[in-house]
Order: C-alpha cells, then structure tokens, then sequence
C-alpha cells in the first residue's frame, strides 16, 4: 500500500505515458462529443424542405401542333392532343392499374402494355380492361404557350379553343 511520501517519489516513464494516453483520450472524447453537438445544431438550424415535382409543364405554340396530332410526353406522363373542338390534355397513367402508357403513333392508340388496354388518341376505351378514359388534365394557355398542369384534372369534354 503506497504511503504518502510515495507521492513525492519520481514519476517513471511508464506512469506518464499511461497519464498521457488517459489525458489523449479523454480530451478526444470531449472533442468527438462537441464535434456532434455542433453537427446536430448546425442541422437543426438547417431549413427542412420538402421539394415537391414540378406539376406544370410547357407544351408549345398552339401554332407548331397541327390538328389530330397527339404530342406525347412521357417523362411528364402526359399527353396533348389537337382535336377539330380545340386542344386537351390528357394523363398518360392507365386508367386500370396505373401503368405509364404509350404512344403508338403507327397503330394511331395509345397502349398500355401491362394488360393491353388500348384508347384511342381522345382517350376512350377501345379495349382492354381500363375502366375509363384517360382522365384530362388542366390545359391553359400563358403567353402565347400551352401550359399542362397534371396536378388537376378537368371534366372529360374540357377542350382548351385557341
Ligand atoms: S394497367 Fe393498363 S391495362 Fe392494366
């Protein structure tokens, strides 16, 4: 058992490495801590956004889309059609179970080729199991430019006259 004059005596090199090494990985606890404290305030003080996907999309000149064309856009899911009432758009998610269609412009359809539902390039049903038309979308017209919003759906016989 060390007496208190044992404390007086010299301090061997094995005794302070031993303090040292305590001493360094005490102060790099402290540190690893402070590091995450400061990490998570930083954070907290960062704004939380919650980017939403653009739902409006540019379609054209009304001028540049001659009458019967169908201007299919499938990484908006859309399509516009030019009919002898106007101009509509169209979603391109199958009315069924909510496959992404497509355009078969030789066939003159639009095809789904999950169940093979078919519309014709008004939307309609001409076979297959889709339920229902392809519902249309909102169509405006800005600027001169035809704009799609495929957040908001329109009645069925909405037809956009330029
Ligand atoms: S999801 Fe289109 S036919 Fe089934």
């Amino acid at each position: 058992m060390p007496l208190i004059d044992d404390l007086k005596m010299e301090i061997d090199d094995d005794e302070y490495s031993r303090r040292a090494f305590l001493s360094a990985l005490g102060l790099g606890a402290v540190a690893v801590a402070g590091l995450g404290t400061a990490i998570t305030a930083v954070r907290y003080m960062w704004p939380e956004v919650l980017f939403e996907q653009e739902t409006r999309y540019s379609v054209g000149a009304p001028g540049d889309i001659p009458e019967g064309m169908l201007v299919a856009m499938p990484e908006q899911k859309v399509y516009v059609f030019h009919g002898a009432e106007g101009f509509f758009a169209m979603t391109a998610v199958c009315t069924h179970l909510g496959c992404l269609t497509r355009y078969e412009k030789e066939e003159g359809r639009v095809f789904c080729p999950c169940h093979g539902s078919r519309f014709s390039t008004q939307g309609e049903v001409v076979g297959g199991p889709a339920p229902r038309p392809l519902p249309r979308l909102q169509l405006t017209l800005e600027s001169g430019v035809l704009i799609v919003d495929a957040s908001k759906t329109v009645e069925p016989d909405s037809v956009l006259k330029v």
